[in-house]
């Protein structure tokens, strides 16, 4: 379907829906200057995430881990919300979006006004002792992070981590319930710039479209998964997006 035809039936899908959620991954904030995960020059193909994202390696030596998480963390630090993040909120003022279900950490998001926001892979924004569980804001101990080799804990001198899933790690269990029934009871699930190769989260649109829901994917390029949805916008989210919300705007 063509991009403009396949705009169109998505907004007036978006309008005519019970429930709309969204499913958002890591392409939702390319265009903020985050880096994607895969692809040719994603993440992982400059580090390997066995080495530098697993709970497993974690536990052996942190110090990779936070080597990898102070040469890419700045940019969390700074990043600003998209047109694409800013098209979601509006969605949701507009009571056109039930909610946002987001395997991003990056905590955009809230920053572009989303109030229903379902993280189910955690929020760099906050950084979690291992031992203890005392959390700190990120931003509060950048300082600190910057300096120490693994930041420790100022209560127990356990090493510090953020509250991000890594592999091996199970997904926080409230969050991701939240987000299976939110998808079970969506009439429409519309996933932005993921590649949905990461499970339990790749599962989601699958619950969702035998629920009865019909999906909808806008991501730069083809997706392994593609056949599932019943419209597919190729393009940039932050340009996608602010387009559909326009033609609900315009369109009765
Ligand atoms: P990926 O890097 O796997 O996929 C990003 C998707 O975004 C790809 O399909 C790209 O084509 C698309 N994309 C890139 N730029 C875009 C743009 N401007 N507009 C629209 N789409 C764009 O990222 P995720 O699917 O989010 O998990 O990855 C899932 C999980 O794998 C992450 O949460 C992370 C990672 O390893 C953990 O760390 C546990």
């Amino acid at each position: 379907m063509e991009a403009y035809s396949a705009i169109m039936s998505i907004a007036h899908e978006i309008k005519h829906a019970r429930r709309t959620v969204a499913l958002t991954g890591a392409g939702i904030s390319a265009e903020s200057g985050l880096g994607t995960f895969r692809g040719k020059d994603g993440l992982w193909s400059k580090y390997d995430p066995a080495v530098v994202a697993s709970i497993e390696s974690f536990k052996r030596d942190p110090r990779k881990f936070w080597e990898f998480a102070r040469e890419i963390g700045w940019i969390f630090l700074t990043a600003k919300p998209n047109a694409a993040h800013i098209a979601l909120a509006e969605l949701e003022v507009m009571k056109r979006l039930d909610s946002v279900i987001t395997q991003n950490v990056d905590g955009l998001h809230q920053r572009a006004g989303s109030k229903r926001v379902i993280e189910i892979h955690g929020n760099a924004g906050r950084i979690i002792c291992t031992r203890c569980l005392a959390e700190y804001a990120t931003e509060k101990i950048v300082d600190r992070i910057a300096r120490e080799d693994v930041p420790r804990c100022d209560r127990c001198g356990g090493s510090l981590k953020p509250d991000v899933i890594l592999f091996g790690e199970p997904l926080p269990k409230r969050a991701f319930d939240q987000a299976l029934k939110k998808v079970r009871s969506a009439d429409l699930l519309i996933a932005v710039g993921t590649s949905l190769e990461v499970y339990p989260a790749a599962s989601l649109p699958e619950i969702a479209k035998k629920s009865g829901a019909k999906i909808v994917s806008i991501d730069s390029e083809r997706t392994g998964w593609d056949d599932l949805c019943d419209y597919k916008v190729s393009g940039p989210a932050g340009e996608v997006l602010p387009r559909i919300v326009q033609a609900i705007r315009i369109t009765f």
